[in-house]
């Protein structure tokens, strides 16, 4: 019965969750925010990644890796990416 109880709890926080994330307030990405957060976050880890060394689908892939390892909020996440994708290059590609 506990288990049941704690299913429903659970896949109702997912729901909500993924529901709040399609349907909730819109984010609208600060790309000056991103550059600010990128260049203080990023690099307490790690070496500065530059936006031409992923193409923007791997950029997607990896922010929502990163975003867990440095605790970003959904926004940050967002304004992070716009800010990677503005920094692309025709030259860099994809
Ligand atoms: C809490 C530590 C931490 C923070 C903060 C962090 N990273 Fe990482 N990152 C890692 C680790 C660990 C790896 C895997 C090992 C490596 O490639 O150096 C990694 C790997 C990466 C990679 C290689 C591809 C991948 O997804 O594995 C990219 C790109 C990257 N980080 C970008 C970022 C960006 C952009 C930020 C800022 C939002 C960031 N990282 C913040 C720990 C961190």
């Amino acid at each position: 019965m506990k288990k049941i109880l704690q299913v429903v709890v659970i896949s109702c926080l997912l729901t909500s969750g993924l529901s709040a994330s399609i349907f909730g307030e819109k984010i609208t990405p600060n790309s000056a925010n991103g550059a600010t957060i990128w260049s203080d976050v990023c690099m307490r880890c790690h070496n500065l990644r530059e936006p031409a060394d992923l193409s923007k689908r791997a950029w997607k892939y990896s922010m929502q890796h990163m975003r867990v390892r440095a605790g970003l909020t959904e926004q940050e996440t967002k304004d992070i990416l716009a800010f990677i994708e503005e920094s692309k290059t025709q030259e860099d590609g994809k």
